[in-house]
């Protein structure tokens, strides 16, 4: 048995109170499909090919009937809309939006779900607008009056009411009586997301983003941020205002080389209406700070790498000032004011900002600096985050560290970047225990164990989990200097897919977290102020952490079994222990969940009995994780 001590009175870190975040990026429809609330795919009619051979204008929607269904674009709705549907028909001909990934969307029976459209009619027209199941089946339809009859673009919302659940529902259009109409910007969000946000989340999702008390939110990427070309470069001011004048990206994720199981996701596109403003909203709405990410001036160095010349930086620099002052500024400057009329006067409260993604090398480093200088100069007071490229070790590691060693005062935090195997995570325990302390802080900005190589199946098992803990450990006892962490990706959608493993998988109407889903929930919700000390004596087969709270009141110890055997700990404090809950999470190493065993790998919990203010024997399981909640 060992015996492990808890010394509270010896507090020998401090623990970055932000030591447990997210990252989210548009990757596997983590956005438009998936967070985003919207439920119509190619709501603007604007797809397109993004090397321009094809027209994908009218993907995902199709012709109920025969009517005349056709893309214009003389006098759009907005120039950032510059296509829209035209339908000429008789009575009860329409179209039919197919959803992502041609899946339709999941209604459920009496929730009310909002529709809103723009129209342009020369003669008085009705439509109907109705939800039918897979098989066309109307399940409910409601006629809509388009009473301005003209030249110009008018806007219409009804609420439908779903009469059952459906897994796989669409939304039909159809003509009230033979005419012609102009549609654009067609919308359908469940009237129910998360914190009743009209442009909001969906409620599912963002649920399993608030069970894991995000401290920070890093957004939007992610390789997402550089992307493919000059054009596919993630620019936030097309992300603000209203939805009319957000332009549609393609997302880069959509290209065929990146999808894993032969679906194609031609439909991937960004519309941008998880923006900006909803992003500082959301953060809001999770308690968590928001780290936004910029593009550096560079595209993805992984492909093209295409730079923006450094004469021509103004551009970039001058929309992260923007940025800023769209976050923080008053509700009378330029860009305090769109913030404000879109419904938020007060500050986001912006303290943080990445420049670049996963960059690496001079050419990122001469980019890097002239955004510093100039963020410096007029936003002293936030903290700028650079990057270690893409890999936590080597020679573009290396790099990147040699110019903070000469550049100490020009980064709040280096990005570091680690997707390795389990074995690498137990290697690197205690990478950071010798880390020059006198260097920026470390954002251990992605991180996930893959079980196989890069081209393999990767699964989130237990085994990859139990490892990440274990390395979270090492991180818990140097949160003095890595401040932040986050695994990487978020989210995926199950039925298509652009990389694995990610933290929290989701269909239509259903959602799970991975084995790591559930380490990151009990590691984020039981975090002290600062790291005690904690002496073993005899050969405990893992490691642990131990953290108090602010007060002094709260003991989190956690214990991370990495052998196959259960063992045995008598764990003491100098302190009287008034009660105890003990979570535990433990599996076969190759367990995983799924949507049809979503809790297979999820965390039990118990009070423990107290023997005078002590603590009983513990036998923990093997391969098991035990968060101790102890009240002192
Ligand atoms: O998380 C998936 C990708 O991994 C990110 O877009 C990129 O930053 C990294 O290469």
């Amino acid at each position: 048995m060992t015996e492990l001590k808890i010394n509270t009175s010896n507090t020998l870190s401090p623990v970055s109170p932000l030591l447990y975040g997210i990252f989210f990026e548009d990757i596997n429809y983590a956005g438009d499909g998936g967070l985003y609330g919207e439920l119509i795919a190619n709501r603007s009619f604007e797809y397109y090919d993004s090397n321009g051979e094809n027209d994908l204008r009218m993907l995902c929607w199709e012709r109920t009937g025969d009517c005349d269904f056709s893309i214009k674009s003389r006098f759009p709705l907005s120039q950032a809309h510059g296509n829209y549907a035209r339908l000429t028909g008789t009575q009860n001909q329409g179209i039919r939006n197919l959803g992502f990934c041609k899946e339709g969307f999941a209604v459920q029976k009496d929730m009310a779900y909002r529709f809103s459209c723009y129209a342009r009619n020369a003669a008085p027209i009705s439509l109907i607008i109705r939800l039918t199941d897979r098989e066309g089946i109307p399940q409910c339809e409601k006629k809509l009056a388009l009473v301005r009859a003209g030249h110009g673009w008018t806007r219409y919302t009804m609420t439908l009411t779903a009469s059952k659940d459906c897994k796989y529902a669409f939304l039909e259009i159809l003509l009230g009586k033979e005419g012609s109409v102009d549609l654009d910007l067609i919308s359908l969000f469940p009237a129910d997301t998360f914190h009743n946000r009209e442009n909001g989340m969906r409620k599912d999702l963002a649920e399993m983003l608030q069970a894991l008390s995000p401290k920070f939110m890093r957004f939007p990427g992610g390789c997402i941020v550089e992307g493919r070309s000059f054009d596919n470069m993630y620019c936030w001011k097309d992300t603000i205002g209203s939805l009319s004048a957000r332009p549609t990206n393609w997302n880069r994720w959509q290209m065929k080389e990146y999808q894993l199981n032969g679906h194609s996701s031609e439909d991937y596109f960004q519309s941008y209406g998880l923006g900006f403003y909803e992003y500082f909203q959301l953060c809001e709405d999770l308690g968590a700070k928001p780290i936004p990410v910029i593009n550096a001036g560079m595209t993805c160095q992984w492909h093209e790498g295409l730079l923006v010349e450094l004469d021509r930086l103004d551009k970039w620099i001058q929309d992260a000032l923007d940025l800023i002052e769209f976050a923080n500024g008053p509700s009378d400057s330029p860009w305090g004011s769109i913030r404000a009329e879109m419904g938020h006067p007060e500050p986001f409260g912006l303290e943080y900002l990445a420049i670049g993604n996963e960059q690496w090398g001079e050419a990122y480093f001469e980019r890097y600096e002239a955004f510093q200088k100039a963020i410096s100069r007029y936003y002293p007071q936030i903290r700028l985050i650079t990057s270690a490229g893409w890999t936590s070790e080597g020679k573009d590691f290396d790099t990147a560290y040699a110019w903070m060693r000469e550049n100490k005062d020009k980064a709040y935090a280096v990005d570091e970047h680690f997707y390795q195997s389990p074995e690498w995570f137990l290697a690197n325990i205690r990478r950071y225990d010798n880390y020059d302390r006198s260097l920026p802080k470390v954002f251990a900005g992605e991180y996930a164990a893959h079980t196989c190589g890069q081209t393999e199946k990767r699964e989130s098992n237990w085994y990859a989990a139990l490892c990440e803990a274990a390395f979270l450990t090492g991180l818990e006892r140097n949160a003095d200097h890595v401040v932040m962490a986050c695994y990487a990706p978020l989210f995926g959608r199950t039925s298509h897919q652009q990389w694995q493993p990610n933290l929290i998988w989701f269909d239509n109407d259903s959602v799970y977290g991975t084995p790591s889903y559930y380490v990151q929930q009990l590691f984020s919700n039981h975090v002290g102020t600062c790291f005690v000390e904690t002496l073993s004596e005899g050969t405990f087969t893992g490691i642990y952490s131990s953290t108090l709270s602010e007060d002094g009141s709260r003991l989190y110890v956690k214990l991370v079994n990495l052998s196959g055997q259960t063992t045995s700990i008598k764990l003491k404090t100098d302190r009287p222990v008034e009660s105890c809950v003990l979570y535990e999470l433990s599996a076969e190493i190759d367990a995983v969940n799924s949507h049809a065993s979503p809790n297979n790998v999820s965390p039990s919990a118990r009070t423990l009995p107290l023997l005078s203010s002590e603590l009983p024997e513990l036998h923990l399981p093997g391969y098991s994780v035990t968060v101790l909640d102890l009240t002192l």
